[in-house]
């Protein structure tokens, strides 16, 4: 003891993800289930928003059993087993409770002993926010496999009456598993995140309390997303010192496919891919993004050593952006 100074960590000098995985729950809504009960139709909400269909969770699929349904398939994709994971982080902002977490039951569940485990709720944003914070673990050394899970229960907070917002939102569960890179040559396979927040337009898209649904002022957040998120998506190739034009694919949270459309082109990488998970997933929040690379890498549509740019924005409001290898 004496005067000796507190040790550190080892840590890595990179984090890279593993392996995805992104079940859905099975039962299919089409726009035309949703019209015989609102007043709207398939026509508007295909071109309004992109959304052919959409998965929702029945009523005994709970948050827990879709967010263990993706972590097991990421964590089987991985080759690694359960006893290699020293840390769940699960995204989500329609947990079914406010205690306990998500992240211990669905550890538990897949056999993880005793890791951390913490929900982290930022809206839309949460993937990209729970990748960035695996990724800092890795390489401050506190963790060393960590199962990143985005799960969303929407159908549960949305008013199946209101027909601004329940053509839009859906249920499922995205995960990846994140290790560190070992080669102190190899670029890290995740880049550095640009995030950011804006608590004034807090009142944009939210649920005010227990007993409220979901609503949002959608041409605001339309508005912003379409001007405000392409600088943030720049900075971040910057950052990782990708060019655009030399990403694989672009992989933004599935909100709207004009909006992703939007974007897409004010980034500069026509030649990238463009995630729209949302025509047949609608849009699920934290889960979109890993739901959409999960898809993408079982397709083959975005390859090994890619890099693929990331984009999550939403409820708070918050935003982050990362590039990463793809596995
Ligand atoms: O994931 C979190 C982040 N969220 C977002 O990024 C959402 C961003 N916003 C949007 O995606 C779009 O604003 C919406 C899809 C929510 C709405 O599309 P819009 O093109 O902005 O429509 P609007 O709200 O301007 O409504 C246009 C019209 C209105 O009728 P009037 O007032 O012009 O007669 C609405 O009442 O469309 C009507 N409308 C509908 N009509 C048929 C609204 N919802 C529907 C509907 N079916 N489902």
């Amino acid at each position: 003891m004496g005067n000796d100074p507190m040790r550190r960590n080892e840590g890595a000098p990179g984090a890279r993800i593993l392996a995805f995985g992104g079940p859905q729950p099975a039962r299919v809504v089409t726009n035309d289930d949703i019209a015989a009960t609102v007043d709207t139709s398939d026509e508007w909400i295909r071109s309004r928003v992109g959304i052919a269909s959409r998965r929702i969770a029945g009523p005994d699929e709970s948050l827990a059993d879709m967010a263990a349904a993706a972590g097991g398939k990421a964590l089987a994709a991985s080759g690694l087993s359960a006893a290699d994971i020293d840390l769940v982080i699960v995204a989500t902002c329609t947990p079914e409770a406010p205690i306990p977490n998500t992240a211990a039951t669905v550890a538990t569940r897949l056999g993880i002993l005793a890791p951390g485990a913490y929900d982290l709720n930022a809206a839309c944003a949460g993937f990209c926010y729970a990748l960035a914070t695996a990724s800092d673990a890795v390489r401050a050394g506190t963790a060393r496999h960590v199962l990143v899970i985005g799960a969303e229960k929407l159908s549960q907070w949305v008013d199946w009456t209101d027909r601004s917002t329940c053509i839009i939102f859906a249920d499922g569960a995205g995960a990846a598993v994140v290790g560190p890179v070992t080669d102190p040559q190899a670029g890290p396979g995740i880049g550095p995140v640009v995030w950011g927040s804006d608590g004034g337009m807090a009142d944009k898209i939210a649920i005010a309390d227990r007993n409220s649904f979901i609503v949002q002022e959608g041409q605001a957040v339309f508005r912003w997303a379409t001007t405000a998120l392409h600088p943030v998506a720049r900075k971040a190739c910057e950052l990782a010192g990708v060019d655009p034009t030399e990403l694989a694919a672009f992989v933004p949270h599935q909100a709207n496919l004009r909006i992703i459309e939007a974007i897409a082109r004010k980034i500069g990488a026509p030649q990238a891919r463009v995630a729209d998970d949302i025509v047949h997933a609608g849009n699920t929040s934290s889960a979109s993004i890993p739901l959409a690379l999960s898809r993408m890498t079982e397709r083959g549509e975005i390859g090994s050593g890619e890099a693929v740019l990331l984009l999550g924005f939403g409820a708070g409001i918050s935003y982050a952006a990362q590039v990463i290898t793809v596995p």
